[in-house]
């Protein structure tokens, strides 16, 4: 059965001001970087490597407001995330959040069960202080806690700024990350619920199984934890039965585990980035021009013109608080596992439930055509 509560019953433990950056391992972070720019309309911030004296791998920092990206490439087959991008492809490996006290987060975090990932340190450099901590989630995912209020040099201690040259691409303005959805096994969904529940102190809100969403061969079970303040809201799936593969299946094949199935990133206008990204390049889920006959009738009175939202085929859901326009570019990589979501809220604190069943007869053709159906 589905449901969503706005009420706090979440028992917060150490305070989390919300995302900090999305770390991604790739292949090629060259490469990775000159996409997100030109195709997603990010710039280039800052940068780690041999030429700064990182012998072991390369970082570079993306930044579109309050949304950054590290691209992190491995320069040895020995380094550990060398193993990891051999599994899965190209793939989240950090959800950093930014917490006044890492040390203390981190501390807390394994007093309630969690596993290290990195123990806490301070980097007193001429900048200002930097600390850090990280510990382990899904997969091979991580939580990085930042703490760099009083660090004034460019993003991190060893990295220097770097400037994006001139690309002729449109921008798009992503404003920040709404939420994070992580993909887990059969019967692993509650686990990790409450592992957000224990280890951070949040709440459970919204709640749907295969009796809310499904198609005839697709379905899915998920339930979102949030931080008290709003900022951090992670969606957690598992597959559910279906009479075919779950969409959620062919992930958990492809990225051989769990981990991070989709970024959503806010805009305020949506028509603007959608029609933006899709001119730089950026493909999105085909959806039927069938979903627009219903839609006013699902969605009552909005905004937007309801023409040119087919136009650029935007979905939207309403739910008690408002309503949401929303659309899921195709995975951005060979392996069908990782895409982004881009989100517009006008009101609504969910995600798109109402949505779901014209998102997964999409994905489904998609899911078909690879022949993995
Ligand atoms: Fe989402």
């Amino acid at each position: 059965m589905a449901f969503m509560t706005k009420e706090w019953t979440g028992r917060e433990v150490f305070k989390i001001d919300g995302f900090h950056h999305v770390e991604f391992c790739v292949g090629n972070a060259k490469q990775a970087a000159y996409f997100y720019q030109s195709a997603f309309g990010f710039d280039l911030h800052a940068y780690m490597g041999p030429e700064t004296g990182c012998k072991t791998h390369v970082s570079y920092v993306l930044k579109q407001n309050h949304v950054y990206f590290v691209l992190t490439t491995p320069l040895h087959s020995s380094h550990p995330a060398s193993e990891q991008l051999k599994k899965h492809g190209d793939f989240v490996c950090d959800i950093a959040l930014s917490v006044p006290d890492p040390a203390h987060a981190y501390e807390e975090c394994l007093r309630r069960g969690a596993k290290e990932a990195f123990a806490p340190r301070a980097d007193k450099t001429k900048e200002g202080l930097f600390v850090t901590a990280g510990i382990r989630t899904y997969g091979d995912t991580i939580h990085s806690f930042i703490h760099d209020g009083e660090f004034k040099g460019v993003w991190a201690p060893g990295f220097v700024a770097l400037k994006s040259p001139a690309l002729n691409r449109q921008t798009v303005h992503l404003a920040a990350i709404d939420h994070i959805v992580g993909n887990v096994a059969v019967r692993d969904m509650d686990r990790w619920a409450k592992f957000y529940e224990e280890v951070f102190g949040f709440m459970t809100f919204v709640e749907f199984d295969e009796k809310d969403i499904s198609t005839r061969y697709s379905a899915l079970k998920s339930k979102v934890v949030r931080s008290k303040n709003w900022r951090v809201k992670m969606p957690i799936n598992e597959p559910a039965k279906g009479l075919k593969k779950s969409q959620i299946e062919e992930y958990l094949d492809f990225n051989e585990g769990p981990g991070v199935q989709h970024v959503a990133l806010i805009t305020k206008d949506i028509v603007h980035a959608v029609s933006a990204l899709r001119a730089n390049g950026v493909e999105f889920l085909e959806v039927p021009d069938s979903y627009y006959d219903a839609l006013g009738a699902r969605v009552g009175d909005i905004d937007e013109d309801l023409e040119l939202l087919k136009k650029h085929k935007i979905l939207v859901d309403r739910d008690q608080e408002g309503y949401l326009l929303q659309l899921f570019t195709r995975p951005i990589e060979d392996r069908p596992t990782f895409f982004f979501e881009i989100i517009e809220r006008k009101g609504a604190l969910g995600f798109g439930q109402g949505n779901f069943q014209a998102l997964f007869e999409s994905i489904e053709r998609e899911q078909a055509r690879r022949g993995n159906l």
